[in-house]
């Protein structure tokens, strides 16, 4: 099958991005294997097969975010689909400590700032600065979309309804980092209503990876499912969308 649209995955050495980035190269993607440690990026790519090719990406450098930006414009000329999928739930957590407890310390009251900042470079300083370098890459596809991975869990909506059971994890660190992020793509997507360039925005399920030490309760496969739909969409795909798991939309 010929490789004809050029994707770029970011953080896809392992978990969903790995995933998604397998499933759009067997869908016949040229596929960018974004990883902040390169060596590892070759071993996904590698791992993937014809079609996909590691390039180093840390969403938190602006010189790696640079090169990479030049190297997909000198190589490709353009690109046609982004995934910004690179996230971190914590910077400094105890492994094996349990998410409750972490979640007691990590309160509007006694957060750290450290802490939190970490977090929040990545899942949304990170995403804003990847946008702004892909920006004028994906001005010159004719078919040009943007995935934001993000999580149910950032949803303000879904977290100020007394009750919804889990609101009491929603904190400062994760979960407001991708209420932020949520925030930060619909200003991508009412930026450029009118201009072709699709985005969307989706949730992978509650999947077992290292983000959650592998407590997720679904696969690889399942929990990426959704992200790979979204990101196959074609031209006549929907934008502005927020969805998870089984095609189900997400309150904002
Ligand atoms: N797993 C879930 O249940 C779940 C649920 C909802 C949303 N999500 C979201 O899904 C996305 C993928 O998470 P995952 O579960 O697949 O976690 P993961 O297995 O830990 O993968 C995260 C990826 O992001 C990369 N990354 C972290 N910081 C980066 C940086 N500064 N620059 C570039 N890459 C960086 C990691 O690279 P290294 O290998 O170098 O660390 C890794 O490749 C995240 O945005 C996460 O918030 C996950």
């Amino acid at each position: 099958m010929p490789h004809t649209r050029i994707a770029l995955v970011t953080g896809a050495n392992q978990g969903v991005g790995l995933q998604v980035a397998k499933e759009l190269v067997a869908n016949g993607v040229t596929v960018l294997v974004g990883s902040r440690n390169l060596t590892k990026g070759e071993a996904a790519a590698a791992r993937i097969g014809p079609g996909a090719t590691a390039i180093q990406l840390d969403v938190t450098d602006n010189a790696s975010i640079t090169a990479a930006a030049e190297r997909i414009r000198t190589e490709f000329g353009r690109l046609d689909l982004l995934v910004q999928n690179a996230g971190i739930s914590n910077a400094g957590r105890d492994p094996n400590a349990n998410i409750e407890d972490y979640a007691k310390t990590t309160r509007a009251s006694n957060v750290s700032f450290q802490e939190m900042r970490a977090v929040w470079e990545t899942n949304v300083f990170g995403v804003l600065a990847v946008y702004q370098a892909m920006l004028p890459l994906l001005r010159l596809s004719s078919d040009a979309r943007i995935v934001n991975v993000s999580s149910g869990v950032g949803s303000l909506a879904t977290n100020a309804n007394p009750s919804f059971g889990y609101r009491r994890m929603f904190g400062p660190v994760y979960p407001a980092s991708k209420a932020a992020l949520n925030a930060i793509t619909l200003a991508m997507m009412i930026e450029l209503e009118g201009t072709g360039i699709k985005v969307n925005l989706v949730s992978p399920a509650f999947t077992a990876t290292n983000l959650n030490n592998y407590a997720g309760t679904e696969s690889i496969e399942d929990g990426s499912r959704e992200v790979v739909r979204v990101a196959l969409l074609g031209p006549d795909g929907p934008t502005g969308t927020f969805t998870r798991w089984e095609n189900t939309t997400i309150p904002w």
